[in-house]
Protein backbone atom coordinates (compact mmCIF):
# COMPACT_ATOMS: atom_id res chain seq x y z
CA UNK A 1 0.00 0.00 0.00
CA UNK A 2 1.33 3.69 -0.81
CA UNK A 3 0.18 6.64 0.42
CA UNK A 4 -0.16 9.90 -1.16
CA UNK A 5 -0.84 13.08 -0.44
CA UNK A 6 -3.06 15.72 -2.98
CA UNK A 7 -2.71 19.39 -2.39
CA UNK A 8 -5.22 22.08 -2.88
CA UNK A 9 -4.61 25.05 -5.82
CA UNK A 10 -5.40 28.41 -5.80
CA UNK A 11 -6.32 30.83 -9.01
CA UNK A 12 -3.85 33.66 -8.17
CA UNK A 13 -4.88 35.40 -11.61
CA UNK A 14 -7.81 34.45 -13.61
CA UNK A 15 -9.09 35.90 -16.90
CA UNK A 16 -11.46 34.85 -19.31
CA UNK A 17 -11.05 35.12 -23.34
CA UNK A 18 -14.15 33.79 -24.30
CA UNK A 19 -17.20 31.32 -25.04
CA UNK A 20 -16.17 28.48 -26.98
CA UNK A 21 -18.03 26.41 -29.30
CA UNK A 22 -17.83 23.56 -26.98
CA UNK A 23 -19.49 25.13 -24.45
CA UNK A 24 -16.50 25.75 -22.30
CA UNK A 25 -14.62 28.70 -21.54
CA UNK A 26 -11.24 29.67 -22.87
CA UNK A 27 -8.96 30.69 -19.77
CA UNK A 28 -5.50 32.37 -19.14
CA UNK A 29 -4.71 31.18 -15.64
CA UNK A 30 -2.37 30.87 -12.93
CA UNK A 31 -2.70 28.31 -10.71
CA UNK A 32 -0.66 27.76 -7.67
CA UNK A 33 -0.05 24.61 -5.31
CA UNK A 34 -1.07 25.12 -1.52
CA UNK A 35 -0.35 23.38 1.61
CA UNK A 36 -3.54 22.26 2.66
CA UNK A 37 -4.07 18.21 1.42
CA UNK A 38 -6.20 15.26 1.16
CA UNK A 39 -4.73 11.58 1.50
CA UNK A 40 -5.09 9.01 -0.84
CA UNK A 41 -3.97 5.45 0.43
CA UNK A 42 -4.16 3.17 -2.62
CA UNK A 43 -3.55 -0.71 -2.87
CA UNK A 44 -2.96 -2.39 -5.58
CA UNK A 45 -5.92 -5.07 -5.92
CA UNK A 46 -6.10 -8.44 -8.60
CA UNK A 47 -9.25 -6.47 -10.66
CA UNK A 48 -12.09 -3.55 -10.22
CA UNK A 49 -11.77 -0.33 -8.13
CA UNK A 50 -13.35 0.29 -4.67
CA UNK A 51 -13.46 3.76 -2.80
CA UNK A 52 -13.64 4.47 0.79
CA UNK A 53 -15.00 7.82 1.97
CA UNK A 54 -15.80 7.27 5.42
CA UNK A 55 -18.34 10.41 5.15
CA UNK A 56 -21.57 10.11 4.29
CA UNK A 57 -21.26 13.49 1.90
CA UNK A 58 -18.40 12.05 -0.49
CA UNK A 59 -19.86 9.71 -3.16
CA UNK A 60 -17.77 6.76 -3.03
CA UNK A 61 -19.04 5.58 -6.12
CA UNK A 62 -18.47 6.59 -10.23
CA UNK A 63 -20.02 9.83 -9.26
CA UNK A 64 -16.30 10.69 -7.42
CA UNK A 65 -13.85 11.10 -9.66
CA UNK A 66 -10.99 9.11 -8.30
CA UNK A 67 -13.20 6.04 -9.08
CA UNK A 68 -13.46 7.62 -12.41
CA UNK A 69 -9.80 8.41 -12.67
CA UNK A 70 -8.68 5.06 -11.97
CA UNK A 71 -10.72 3.12 -14.23
CA UNK A 72 -9.74 5.26 -17.05
CA UNK A 73 -6.46 4.38 -16.02
CA UNK A 74 -6.34 0.55 -15.39
CA UNK A 75 -8.16 0.57 -18.96
CA UNK A 76 -5.47 2.25 -20.38
CA UNK A 77 -3.12 -0.35 -18.96
CA UNK A 78 -4.99 -3.26 -20.56
CA UNK A 79 -6.62 -4.98 -17.21
CA UNK A 80 -5.15 -7.35 -14.71
CA UNK A 81 -5.16 -4.85 -12.25
CA UNK A 82 -7.20 -3.64 -9.80
CA UNK A 83 -7.36 -0.90 -7.03
CA UNK A 84 -8.65 -0.22 -3.43
CA UNK A 85 -8.42 3.27 -2.29
CA UNK A 86 -8.89 5.02 0.67
CA UNK A 87 -9.81 8.97 0.68
CA UNK A 88 -9.08 10.99 3.99
CA UNK A 89 -10.30 14.75 3.08
CA UNK A 90 -9.38 17.77 4.45
CA UNK A 91 -10.30 20.14 1.82
CA UNK A 92 -12.87 21.79 1.94
CA UNK A 93 -15.90 20.69 -1.08
CA UNK A 94 -17.26 22.76 -3.37
CA UNK A 95 -14.75 25.90 -3.03
CA UNK A 96 -12.86 26.48 -5.95
CA UNK A 97 -9.64 24.44 -4.40
CA UNK A 98 -9.50 21.87 -6.82
CA UNK A 99 -9.85 19.06 -4.02
CA UNK A 100 -11.29 16.59 -6.13
CA UNK A 101 -9.64 17.45 -9.16
CA UNK A 102 -6.79 17.02 -7.09
CA UNK A 103 -7.87 13.72 -6.24
CA UNK A 104 -7.84 12.32 -9.13
CA UNK A 105 -4.39 13.65 -10.75
CA UNK A 106 -3.05 11.85 -7.76
CA UNK A 107 -4.92 8.73 -8.30
CA UNK A 108 -3.03 8.47 -12.06
CA UNK A 109 0.21 9.54 -10.68
CA UNK A 110 -0.01 7.30 -8.06
CA UNK A 111 -1.10 4.20 -10.18
CA UNK A 112 1.33 5.38 -12.80
CA UNK A 113 4.44 5.09 -9.92
CA UNK A 114 2.71 1.69 -8.34
CA UNK A 115 2.07 0.07 -11.28
CA UNK A 116 5.72 0.99 -12.60
CA UNK A 117 4.13 0.40 -15.83
CA UNK A 118 0.93 2.27 -17.88
CA UNK A 119 0.57 4.92 -20.37
CA UNK A 120 2.81 7.64 -21.45
CA UNK A 121 3.05 10.99 -20.22
CA UNK A 122 1.00 12.66 -22.86
CA UNK A 123 -1.76 9.53 -22.37
CA UNK A 124 -1.91 10.44 -18.67
CA UNK A 125 -2.48 14.31 -19.80
CA UNK A 126 -5.54 12.64 -22.11
CA UNK A 127 -6.97 10.77 -19.54
CA UNK A 128 -6.79 13.83 -17.05
CA UNK A 129 -8.25 16.29 -19.34
CA UNK A 130 -10.95 13.99 -20.09
CA UNK A 131 -11.92 13.98 -16.31
CA UNK A 132 -11.81 17.68 -15.39
CA UNK A 133 -10.56 20.89 -16.77
CA UNK A 134 -8.65 21.47 -13.49
CA UNK A 135 -7.19 17.83 -13.40
CA UNK A 136 -4.14 18.33 -16.12
CA UNK A 137 -3.12 21.08 -13.65
CA UNK A 138 -2.03 18.71 -10.78
CA UNK A 139 -0.49 16.39 -12.99
CA UNK A 140 2.25 19.47 -12.47
CA UNK A 141 1.80 21.19 -9.33
CA UNK A 142 4.03 24.06 -8.29
CA UNK A 143 3.06 27.45 -9.93
CA UNK A 144 1.76 26.71 -13.64
CA UNK A 145 -0.41 28.85 -17.00
CA UNK A 146 -3.01 27.08 -18.02
CA UNK A 147 -4.46 27.88 -20.94
CA UNK A 148 -7.33 26.39 -22.99
CA UNK A 149 -10.35 25.57 -20.84
CA UNK A 150 -7.70 25.62 -18.20
CA UNK A 151 -6.30 22.24 -19.42
CA UNK A 152 -3.07 22.87 -21.35
CA UNK A 153 -0.63 23.39 -18.51
CA UNK A 154 2.56 25.71 -18.89
CA UNK A 155 4.92 24.73 -16.06
CA UNK A 156 6.46 27.65 -14.44
CA UNK A 157 9.60 27.67 -12.42
CA UNK A 158 8.99 28.74 -8.52
CA UNK A 159 8.14 31.87 -6.98
CA UNK A 160 11.25 33.11 -5.38
CA UNK A 161 9.55 33.59 -1.98
CA UNK A 162 6.03 31.15 -0.81
CA UNK A 163 3.04 34.02 -0.70
CA UNK A 164 1.68 33.57 2.85
CA UNK A 165 -1.71 33.81 2.12
CA UNK A 166 -5.07 33.85 4.21
CA UNK A 167 -8.27 31.71 2.90
CA UNK A 168 -11.71 32.80 3.79
CA UNK A 169 -14.11 29.64 3.39
CA UNK A 170 -18.07 30.38 3.44
CA UNK A 171 -20.54 27.63 4.09
CA UNK A 172 -22.14 27.75 0.91
CA UNK A 173 -20.47 26.71 -2.24
CA UNK A 174 -20.59 28.33 -5.87
CA UNK A 175 -21.58 26.24 -9.13
CA UNK A 176 -18.93 26.37 -11.70
CA UNK A 177 -21.27 25.90 -14.67
CA UNK A 178 -23.41 28.59 -13.00
CA UNK A 179 -20.66 31.18 -12.26
CA UNK A 180 -19.69 30.53 -16.15
CA UNK A 181 -23.02 31.27 -17.31
CA UNK A 182 -23.21 34.16 -15.49
CA UNK A 183 -20.11 35.79 -16.85
CA UNK A 184 -21.07 38.35 -19.56
CA UNK A 185 -20.19 37.55 -22.99
CA UNK A 186 -18.89 41.43 -23.70
CA UNK A 187 -16.44 41.11 -20.47
CA UNK A 188 -14.48 38.75 -22.62
CA UNK A 189 -11.03 40.26 -23.39
CA UNK A 190 -9.51 38.84 -26.87
CA UNK A 191 -5.87 39.80 -25.68
CA UNK A 192 -4.01 38.61 -22.51
CA UNK A 193 -3.72 40.87 -19.70
CA UNK A 194 0.28 42.35 -19.75
CA UNK A 195 0.98 39.61 -16.88
CA UNK A 196 -0.10 36.56 -18.93
CA UNK A 197 1.53 38.15 -21.99
CA UNK A 198 4.85 38.74 -19.82
CA UNK A 199 4.33 35.15 -19.16
CA UNK A 200 3.81 33.66 -22.47
CA UNK A 201 6.95 35.56 -23.59
CA UNK A 202 9.09 33.76 -21.09
CA UNK A 203 9.21 36.57 -18.63
CA UNK A 204 9.63 35.72 -15.07
CA UNK A 205 6.79 36.14 -12.65
CA UNK A 206 8.57 38.74 -10.56
CA UNK A 207 8.98 40.80 -13.23
CA UNK A 208 4.98 40.02 -14.76
CA UNK A 209 3.40 42.63 -12.19
CA UNK A 210 3.89 40.11 -9.38
CA UNK A 211 1.98 36.99 -8.95
CA UNK A 212 -1.52 37.99 -7.54
CA UNK A 213 -3.76 39.32 -10.59
CA UNK A 214 -7.39 40.05 -11.08
CA UNK A 215 -10.25 37.29 -11.29
CA UNK A 216 -12.48 38.02 -14.22
CA UNK A 217 -15.22 35.92 -12.91
CA UNK A 218 -15.56 37.73 -9.57
CA UNK A 219 -18.74 40.04 -10.61
CA UNK A 220 -20.41 37.93 -11.82
CA UNK A 221 -19.85 35.41 -9.20
CA UNK A 222 -20.78 38.21 -6.39
CA UNK A 223 -24.47 39.13 -8.51
CA UNK A 224 -25.17 35.12 -8.11
CA UNK A 225 -24.01 35.34 -4.60
CA UNK A 226 -24.48 38.72 -2.62
CA UNK A 227 -23.22 37.77 0.60
CA UNK A 228 -19.57 36.87 -0.92
CA UNK A 229 -19.22 40.27 -2.10
CA UNK A 230 -19.98 41.27 1.09
CA UNK A 231 -17.64 39.04 2.41
CA UNK A 232 -14.76 40.19 -0.24
CA UNK A 233 -15.51 44.19 1.15
CA UNK A 234 -15.21 43.08 4.58
CA UNK A 235 -12.07 41.44 4.07
CA UNK A 236 -10.84 44.91 1.96
CA UNK A 237 -12.03 47.33 4.95
CA UNK A 238 -10.07 44.58 7.59
CA UNK A 239 -7.00 46.47 5.90
CA UNK A 240 -5.81 43.61 3.83
CA UNK A 241 -3.15 44.19 0.89
CA UNK A 242 -5.34 42.29 -1.43
CA UNK A 243 -8.05 39.93 -1.69
CA UNK A 244 -8.86 37.60 -4.72
CA UNK A 245 -11.36 35.20 -5.67
CA UNK A 246 -10.03 31.60 -6.01
CA UNK A 247 -11.24 30.00 -9.41
CA UNK A 248 -15.18 30.27 -9.41
CA UNK A 249 -15.71 30.59 -5.66
CA UNK A 250 -16.52 30.54 -3.43
CA UNK A 251 -13.29 30.72 -1.50
CA UNK A 252 -11.41 34.16 -0.98
CA UNK A 253 -7.84 34.43 -0.14
CA UNK A 254 -6.16 37.61 1.25
CA UNK A 255 -2.51 39.18 1.88
CA UNK A 256 -2.15 41.19 4.96
CA UNK A 257 1.25 43.12 6.21
CA UNK A 258 0.58 41.76 9.57
CA UNK A 259 -0.36 38.40 10.81
CA UNK A 260 -1.82 40.12 14.08
CA UNK A 261 -4.05 42.56 11.36
CA UNK A 262 -4.92 39.00 9.53
CA UNK A 263 -5.93 37.03 12.30
CA UNK A 264 -8.01 40.23 13.74
CA UNK A 265 -9.50 39.95 10.42
CA UNK A 266 -11.08 36.69 10.80
CA UNK A 267 -12.99 38.13 13.66
CA UNK A 268 -16.89 39.00 12.92
CA UNK A 269 -16.75 37.13 9.61
CA UNK A 270 -20.16 35.76 8.99
CA UNK A 271 -20.67 32.46 11.12
CA UNK A 272 -19.53 29.03 9.32
CA UNK A 273 -16.81 30.99 7.37
CA UNK A 274 -13.44 29.50 8.22
CA UNK A 275 -10.47 31.81 8.44
CA UNK A 276 -6.32 30.09 8.32
CA UNK A 277 -2.97 30.84 6.93
CA UNK A 278 -1.70 28.66 3.90
CA UNK A 279 1.20 29.23 1.85
CA UNK A 280 2.42 28.64 -1.64
CA UNK A 281 4.00 25.49 -2.45
CA UNK A 282 6.55 25.38 -5.11
CA UNK A 283 6.94 22.03 -7.54
CA UNK A 284 10.10 20.49 -5.98
CA UNK A 285 8.28 20.52 -2.88
CA UNK A 286 4.95 19.44 -3.23
CA UNK A 287 6.37 16.38 -5.68
CA UNK A 288 8.27 15.17 -2.29
CA UNK A 289 5.61 16.00 -0.03
CA UNK A 290 2.82 14.24 -2.47
CA UNK A 291 4.83 10.50 -1.80
CA UNK A 292 5.84 10.24 -5.37
CA UNK A 293 9.55 10.60 -4.63
CA UNK A 294 9.15 7.95 -1.77
CA UNK A 295 6.91 5.71 -4.47
CA UNK A 296 9.84 5.95 -7.29
CA UNK A 297 12.03 4.36 -4.72
CA UNK A 298 9.80 1.65 -4.03
CA UNK A 299 8.67 3.02 -0.62
O1 LIG B 1 -14.38 20.81 -16.30
P1 LIG B 1 -15.29 20.94 -15.13
O2 LIG B 1 -16.21 19.78 -14.98
O3 LIG B 1 -14.59 21.31 -13.89
O4 LIG B 1 -16.22 22.22 -15.47
C1 LIG B 1 -17.51 22.41 -14.89
C2 LIG B 1 -18.32 23.36 -15.75
O5 LIG B 1 -17.76 24.69 -15.69
C3 LIG B 1 -18.34 23.03 -17.23
O6 LIG B 1 -19.36 22.14 -17.54
C4 LIG B 1 -18.57 24.39 -17.89
O7 LIG B 1 -19.92 24.71 -17.86
C5 LIG B 1 -17.85 25.34 -16.95
N1 LIG B 1 -16.48 25.66 -17.43
C6 LIG B 1 -16.32 26.56 -18.48
N2 LIG B 1 -15.05 26.85 -18.92
C7 LIG B 1 -13.96 26.29 -18.36
C8 LIG B 1 -14.10 25.38 -17.28
C9 LIG B 1 -15.38 25.09 -16.85
O8 LIG B 1 -17.30 27.11 -19.00
N3 LIG B 1 -12.75 26.60 -18.83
Amino acid sequence: MSTFRSFAKLNLHLEVAGRRADGYHELRTLFSTIDLADELEIELTAGGVTLETGRADLPAGRENLVVRAAEAFLAAVGGGVGASIRLLKRIPVGGGLGGGSANAATTLRGLALMTGSGPSEAELERIARSLGADVPFFLHGGLALGLGRGDEIRPLPDLHDPLELWLALPSYSVSTAEAFRAFPAERARAEPSRRVAALLAGGSIESAEGPIGENDLEAAVFGLRPELGALYTQLVRSRARVVRMSGSGSTLFAVFEDPDVARAAGIGLPPGTAWFPVRTLGRAEWHRASGYGAAERGG
